[in-house]
């Protein structure tokens, strides 16, 4: 990890929940953090405990582009450049797709896929001009690389973040015929204890004391991983699941109530 120390990163999503676990151990490892959401004083709120000078709070919507050509070029201008990037934010669905309208795909396509494939461009394309190293990180999820084992439905979420397997793919590929040095690592969680998953399923802080649930922390520890893999070695994709849970929904009564609440929505 100490290539990384003094370099900039941008993490999308780092107003709550795993963004924030993993902006918080960059700045801990020596990375400067550019950390973006909507929720402008919650970021300020993490900018103050980490310190303003190591995290710099920007507000962004992702779901626009305009929002997210700004916080590279407002990164570039302040901090010159981005060596790491962080695709994390997301939004889950709030209904089975049969139930859910054109406008609900879209909302959820543009902020969960569409959004990291333009700061991917934007990152790689900003790289390429400098000629250094660079690391993209995609925060997937089980849902999209193991769909087949949540035999309940779980909405175009999942949709989205097999999407992100497939991105990180085709990155690589396109980083390879242009002879770049930019790594790109897919992260699957299984289920982490942030407000995502306590909106969908409002039982799993009661669960979550008998049976095991992951920390945004575990995920943070799998970027830092990523990030500190020695020159020549490329973490492509990592799946960090709870111990003694299996694939998809956690337990039993979840996958119950899960359905349940998706199919009455
Ligand atoms: N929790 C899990 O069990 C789990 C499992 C597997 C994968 N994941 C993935 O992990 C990532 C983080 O999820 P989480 O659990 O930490 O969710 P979370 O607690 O709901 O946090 C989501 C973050 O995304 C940001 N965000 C949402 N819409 C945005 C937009 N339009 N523009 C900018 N930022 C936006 C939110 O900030 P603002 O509201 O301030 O904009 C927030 O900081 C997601 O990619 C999720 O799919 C989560």
């Amino acid at each position: 990890m100490d290539r990384w120390a003094g370099k900039v990163a941008l993490v999308t999503g780092s107003s709550g929940g795993i963004g924030w676990d993993i902006a918080k151990s960059l700045v801990e490892h020596g990375v400067q953090v550019v950390g973006l959401a909507r929720r402008l004083d919650k970021l300020q709120e993490l900018a103050e405990i980490l310190g303003r000078n190591k995290f710099y709070p920007v507000q962004c919507d992702v779901a626009k582009e305009d929002d997210i050509l700004k916080a590279f070029k407002w990164a570039e201008e302040k901090l010159g450049d981005v060596d790491i990037l962080v695709n994390n934010a997301a939004i889950r669905s709030e209904s089975m797709m049969i139930d859910s309208s054109t406008e609900d795909y879209r909302k959820i396509i543009n902020i969960n896929l569409l959004a990291p494939m333009i700061f991917a461009r934007e990152f790689i394309n900003a790289i390429r001009k400098r000629n250094v190293s660079g690391h993209i990180l995609n925060i997937s999820s089980i849902a999209g690389r193991y769909p087949e084992t949540f035999r309940d439905p779980i909405g175009i979420y999942c949709v989205t973040k097999s999407g992100l397997y497939t991105l990180g793919v085709e990155l690589r590929h396109e980083i390879m015929a242009c002879n770049l040095d930019i790594r790109v690592t897919t992260i699957n969680p299984g289920a982490v204890k942030t407000n995502m998953i306590r909106d969908w399923l409002p039982c799993i802080d009661e669960l979550s004391k008998e049976v095991p649930i992951l920390s945004g922390k575990n995920i943070a520890d799998t970027v830092i991983y990523a990030l500190g893999s020695p020159p020549g070695a490329e973490v492509f994709e990592l799946t960090i699941i709870p111990q003694n849970v299996v694939l998809g929904s956690p337990v039993p009564q979840l996958t119950e109530y899960q359905n349940r609440n998706m199919i009455n929505k």
